[in-house]
């Protein structure tokens, strides 16, 4: 199953410039402050997955069907989309006066692997699109992770997460006609996810730091219960987590189009459809 038929680029209509509270998840520092982190990673991690999956397109050169074509044409266009939106997302985080830390360090990180092979920054983005694929699929299966969230930012939220699952194996499929093999997806896909987890605490901290609210009970308590927790987000992401592992390993595997479904049933108001786009900007 390499194709998901409901996969669409979409505009959300939402309206950033009117911004949102600090604590706009549930009046929660912690929860507000480690999604913000994640947002602020990923105008630039984005751009490094289009710029991937480009990259490595004339190694799939007449061996993709139509299907994988046009899912790659999908997925540049939903990325591309998302780091437009979290761009100005992060733009209100920077009117409030938090920090930003990690896209510089993303830059310099990304410039220093510039002369990498094609094929590990490919494994690189299909172990990246696995941590986005599995967060989002908490995201919408879990209500209690997005209940107190202010409606627009639900509403951002679980549109990301439901484009991650939408197109979690484009990227995969690209490695695997490519010839990517077994060894190198797990390698990357094992440093990638210590430094996905490294700089969304660091830059984490950073905000809960900056908004005086690192050192609090309430802040220690919530992180706590959000990992650990009895809907806690580390018993939804260990199987998942070591799914990957798995030779034979596909994301589709994990087949998650009811809860896809339920999403674009109940939050058909929230977008429009756009076509989709076949070239997205190059990061300069
Ligand atoms: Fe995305
Ligand atoms: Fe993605």
């Amino acid at each position: 199953m390499d194709s998901n038929p409901g996969m669409h680029i979409r505009h959300l209509q939402v309206d950033l410039s009117r911004g949102f509270a600090r604590h706009w998840n549930g009046g929660d520092a912690y929860r507000s402050m480690l999604l913000n982190a994640l947002s602020m990673m990923f105008p630039t991690g984005e751009q490094f997955f289009i710029d991937s999956v480009k990259a490595a397109l004339p190694r799939i050169e007449g061996k993709a069907d139509a299907a994988l074509l046009q899912d790659v044409k999908l997925f540049i266009g939903q990325e591309a989309t998302h780091r437009r939106l979290h761009a100005q997302y992060n733009d209100e985080l920077a009117r409030q006066g938090l920090p930003n830390w990690v896209d510089g360090v993303l830059k310099r990180l990304i410039k220093l692997t510039e002369g990498f092979p094609v094929m590990s920054k490919l494994a690189a983005t299909a172990g990246y699109e696995h941590w986005t694929a599995v967060l989002g699929d908490g995201l919408l299966r879990h209500p209690s992770w997005t209940a107190g969230m202010e409606p627009q930012m639900r509403a951002i939220w679980r549109w990301h997460a439901a484009e991650e699952s939408e197109h979690k194996a484009v990227a995969f499929d690209v490695y695997r006609l490519a010839g990517g093999g077994y060894l190198r997806r797990v390698g990357l896909y094992t440093l990638v996810t210590l430094e996905f987890f490294t700089y969304a605490t660091v830059q984490s901290i950073k905000l809960l730091r900056a908004d005086g609210q690192l050192w609090t009970a309430a802040t220690w308590r919530s992180a706590l219960r959000f990992w650990w927790g009895r809907e806690g987000i580390v018993w939804h992401v260990v199987p998942h987590f070591l799914r990957y592992y798995m030779p034979g390993f596909h994301p589709w595997q994990h087949d998650n189009r009811d809860l896809l479904e339920q999403w674009r049933e109940g939050s058909r108001n929230d977008y429009r459809l756009v076509g989709a786009s076949p070239a997205a900007p190059t990061q300069a």
